[in-house]
C-alpha cells in the first residue's frame, strides 16, 4: 500500500484527504493518506521521519511550509518562492514542489483564460508569492497590490518582470489587467471584497484563493461586471491534482477528485 498525507498544525480542517482518496478510488490505487500534525518546530524532522518510515508523499502546510525547503531537494520554482507544498520520496531523496503555483495556472487553464498579458496579483504573503511567481514563469507581467505596499515591492524585486503597489492603485491596474488574483484573506467567512467593485470589467478573468465562501463578494461583483470567475476550490483542487500526478505517475481523475472536494466544502 502506497501511504501519502499532509503535514500541518493544526491539519483537523483538511479538505485534502478526501480530495486524495476520490482519486485512489477513482483509478483502483491501493493507497491511503493521512494526517500528521507534528509540533510546530519539527516540520525538518518530519521530513526525516516519513522518509524513514517509508512514506511516498507528503503536503506541506502552514507552519512548515518555509522549514522542510532545508530537508528537501527543491525544485527550482519551489526554491524561488521559498516555500515547498508537496513532497515526493518515490524517487530516492525527497524533492520539494509548490504546487500553489501551478494550482493557481492550471485553475485559470481549466477555464480556458489565456495565459498571456498582465495579471493582478492582489496580497504579498504566502498565497501571494506562490501565485506572483507562477504566473511570471507563465510569462505573465505581474503587478502586485497589498496593502503593506513595501511588501508589495520586496516580492516585485525578485519576481521577473513584476512591480510592486499598494492598494489604492488598484482600478488603474485593473483597467489594463487581463487576470486579477486575490491572494489575501479578504472575503473569508466575511463578505467583504479587496477590490472594488466598479474596477471589474467583463475583459478579466477573476480567481479567488478564498473558498470559504466558494462565492465571495469579490467573485459576485466579477460575475455582475463579466467577468469570468475562478472560485478558490479550483485552486485547492489543482495543488492536490498536480501533487497526486507528481506522486503517482498518474494523471489525476480531476472530476471525481472536484466532485469529492466540492461535497466537502
Ligand atoms: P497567506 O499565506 O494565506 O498568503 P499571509 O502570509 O498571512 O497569508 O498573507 C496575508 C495577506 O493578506 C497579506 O498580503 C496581507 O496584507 P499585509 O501584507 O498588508 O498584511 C493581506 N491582508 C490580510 N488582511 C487584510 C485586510 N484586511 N485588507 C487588505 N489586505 C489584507
Amino acid at each position: 500500500m502506497d501511504v501519502y498525507g499532509l503535514i500541518g498544525n493544526p491539519v483537523g480542517h483538511s479538505l485534502s484527504p478526501p480530495m486524495h482518496e476520490a482519486g485512489y478510488e477513482a483509478l483502483g490505487l491501493d493507497a491511503r493518506y493521512v494526517t500528521f500534525e507534528p509540533p510546530a518546530d519539527a516540520g525538518a524532522e518530519a521530513i526525516e521521519a516519513a522518509e524513514t518510515l517509508g512514506v511516498d508523499g507528503l503536503n506541506v502546510t502552514i507552519p512548515f511550509k518555509q522549514d522542510v525547503l532545508d530537508a528537501v531537494d527543491p525544485a527550482p520554482l519551489a526554491e524561488r518562492i521559498g516555500a515547498v507544498n508537496t513532497v515526493d520520496f518515490t524517487g530516492g531523496t525527497p524533492t520539494g514542489y509548490n504546487t500553489d503555483a501551478v494550482g493557481a495556472v492550471r485553475a485559470l487553464d481549466h477555464h480556458d483564460v489565456s495565459l498571456s498579458g498582465t495579471a493582478v496579483v492582489v496580497g504579498a504573503g504566502g498565497a501571494g508569492r506562490a501565485v506572483a511567481f507562477g504566473l511570471a514563469d507563465e510569462g505573465l507581467s505581474v503587478r502586485i497590490a497589498n496593502r503593506t505596499e513595501s511588501k508589495a515591492d520586496a516580492l516585485a524585486d525578485e519576481v521577473p518582470d513584476a512591480s510592486g503597489h499598494g492598494l489604492d492603485s488598484l482600478s488603474d491596474l485593473l483597467a489594463n489587467a487581463d487576470i486579477l488574483v486575490n491572494c489575501t484573506s479578504v472575503g473569508m467567512e466575511e463578505d467583504k471584497t479587496p477590490v472594488p467593485a466598479d474596477a471589474l470589467h467583463s475583459d478579466l478573468a477573476v480567481l479567488d484563493a478564498v473558498y470559504t465562501p466558494i462565492e465571495t463578494r469579490l467573485l459576485q461583483d466579477a460575475a455582475a461586471a463579466g467577468a469570468t470567475t475562478v472560485d478558490g476550490a479550483w485552486m485547492l483542487l489543482y495543488q492536490g491534482v498536480e501533487a497526486f500526478e507528481r506522486w503517482t505517475g498518474e494523471d489525476a481523475p480531476v472530476d471525481r477528485m472536484d466532485g469529492r472536494l466540492r461535497e466537502h466544502l
